[in-house]
C-alpha cells in the first residue's frame, strides 16, 4: 500500500540507515527526509539512494512551527518516524538549552502538526517516536531496563529525551494520537559522528592520537549495530501495537575498557601495526560529570511479540564497521576538518 512517511533527522547516523532501509524495501512509500543538517547531518550518508524516485530530502528545521505546519500541509503525511535530536550527552552537559529546544519543543511542534492533520481520521496512521534506553537512568552491578522501569534520566540530554517521550504518551492519552515509542541502546557502525566512543577511537588510532578513557572506564553500556536498530524500527513501524513501548537492544553488554581493549586489537590487525600499538595509546581522562553507570536493556519483549533479534555477533559487526571506516577516510577527514578541531579541542583539553 502507498504511504508517505515523513523520517525527521535522515541525514545523521541512524536516520540515514532507517532511510535507506525504508526506500529500498518499499518503493511504493514516498519518503520524505526531513534534517536542518546539524554539525552531524551529513548528505554524503545517502549519496547510494539520492536519486531514487521514492526518496525526497527537505531542509528545514523541527523547531520551526510555521515551516513544520506548512510541511505537513504539503505532504498530507500518513507517518512520521522521528529520530532528529540533539544526540551527545557530553554536548548536552555543556549546553543543555540547544537540547531542550531541539529534543523537546521540537518534538512537540511535530506532534501538534501530526495531531492536526490525522485528527478525526487517526486510522492507519502512526507518530513513531525514536528514543533511547538513557530515559531509564543508571543501573548498578545487576539488573535490566524493560519497558515498565520508571524513567529516572540523569543528563540533560537524557532529560531532554525523557520529556519528549512524555509528550508522546500525552498527545496518545489526551488527543487520541496512535504512537509508538522505542527505546535503543548504543548503536555502532558506519557514519556515526566521530564525537561517540567508537568512530572516535578508530579514527584516534588511524591518526596514532590518545584514546580519552573516561574515569577507571568501568562503564557498561549494551551496543548494537545500527543496520538491527533500522530492522527492529521498521519491523515495529509495521507490526508493533499502538499506544506500546519497545525497548531495543544488542544483548551485549561490555565495560568501556573490555570493548576498548577489543577494538585496539581489532585495529592493529586491520591497519598491520605489531600488537599491542593501539593499546598503548589508552589514557585516562577526566570522567564525565554525572557519568551514568551501567546501561542493560532486556529486549524480550520485542523479541517475543515481533521475532526480532540483533543478526550481527558484535566482534563480526565490530570489524564490519573498522572495515567502513578505513575504507571511508575521505568520510571521516571532511567532517573532522573545521568546527571539529574545536570541539575536540574544548572537549579534551
Ligand atoms: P545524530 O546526532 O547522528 O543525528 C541527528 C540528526 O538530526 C542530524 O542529521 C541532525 O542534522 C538532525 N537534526 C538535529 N536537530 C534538528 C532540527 N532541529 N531539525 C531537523 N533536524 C535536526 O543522532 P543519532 O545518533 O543518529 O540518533 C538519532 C536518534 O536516535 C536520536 O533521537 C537519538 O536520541 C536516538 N538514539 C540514538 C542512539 C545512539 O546510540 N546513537 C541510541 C538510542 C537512541
Ligand atoms: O544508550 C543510548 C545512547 O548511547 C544514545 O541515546 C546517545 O545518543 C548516544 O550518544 C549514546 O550515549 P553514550 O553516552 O553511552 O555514548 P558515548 O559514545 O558518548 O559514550 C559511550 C561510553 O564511552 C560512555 O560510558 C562514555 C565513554 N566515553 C565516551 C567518549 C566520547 C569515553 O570514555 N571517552 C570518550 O571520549
Amino acid at each position: 500500500m502507498s504511504k508517505t512517511i515523513l523520517i525527521t533527522g535522515g541525514a545523521g547516523f541512524i536516520g540515514s540507515h532507517v532511510v535507506r532501509l525504508f526506500v529500498n524495501k518499499y518503493p511504493d512509500y514516498k519518503i520524505v527526509n526531513l534534517d536542518v543538517l546539524t554539525y552531524a547531518g551529513n548528505l554524503e550518508n545517502l549519496r547510494d539512494i539520492e536519486n531514487k524516485e521514492n526518496y525526497i530530502f527537505e531542509k528545514g528545521d523541527i523547531v520551526d512551527e510555521g515551516y513544520i505546519k506548512e510541511l505537513f500541509a504539503k505532504y498530507n503525511f500518513d507517518g512520521v518516524v522521528h529520530l532528529a535530536a540533539e544526540s551527545h550527552v557530553d554536548r548536552s552537559i555543556t549546553n543543555p538549552m540547544e537540547f531542550i529546544i531541539t529534543n523537546v519543543v521540537g518534538t512537540v511542534n511535530l506532534l501538534n502538526a501530526a495531531k492536526n492533520l490525522w485528527k478525526g481520521n487517526e486510522e492507519g496512521k502512526l507518530f513513531y517516536h525514536v528514543s533511547t534506553d538513557e530515559v531509564y537512568g543508571s543501573l548498578g552491578d545487576t539488573g535490566l531496563f524493560l519497558e515498565t522501569t520508571s524513567y529516572d534520566p540523569q543528563s540533560p540530554y537524557s532529560s531532554s529525551k525523557a520529556s519528549s517521550d512524555h509528550f508522546v504518551r500525552a498527545y496518545g492519552n489526551t488527543y487520541g494520537m496512535p504512537y509508538v515509542i522505542s527505546n535503543c541502546s548504543n548503536n555502532y557502525g558506519p557514519n556515526q559522528f566521530p564525537e561517540k566512543l567508537l568512530p572516535l577511537f578508530i579514527n584516534n588510532i588511524r591518526n596514532g592520537k590518545a584514546l580519552p578513557v573516561y574515569g577507571d572506564g568501568k562503564f557498561t553500556r549494551d551496543w548494537l549495530y545500527v543496520v538491527d536498530h533500522a530492522i527492529a524500527i521498521d519491523k515495529i513501524y509495521h507490526e508493533g501495537r499502538k499506544g506500546e513501548t519497545y525497548n531495543i537492544g544488542g544483548f551485549n553488554e561490555w565495560t568501556n575498557i573490555d570493548l576498548i581493549k577489543i577494538l585496539c586489537k581489532q585495529m592493529d590487525i586491520a591497519l598491520g601495526n605489531e600488537a599491542g600499538t593501539a593499546e598503548g595509546l589508552i589514557t585516562y581522562v577526566k570522567d564525565r560529570p554525572g557519568h551514568d553507570k551501567r546501561y542493560a536493556i532486556d529486549a524480550n519483549k520485542l523479541k517475543n511479540e515481533l521475532g526480532w533479534e540483533p543478526s550481527l555477533q558484535f566482534e563480526e559487526g565490530l570489524s564490519k564497521t573498522i572495515a567502513w571506516y578505513l575504507s571511508n577516510q575521505e568520510w571521516m577527514d571532511n567532517i573532522t576538518s573545521g568546527d571539529y578541531q574545536k570541539y575536540y579541542k574544548e572537549q579534551y583539553s
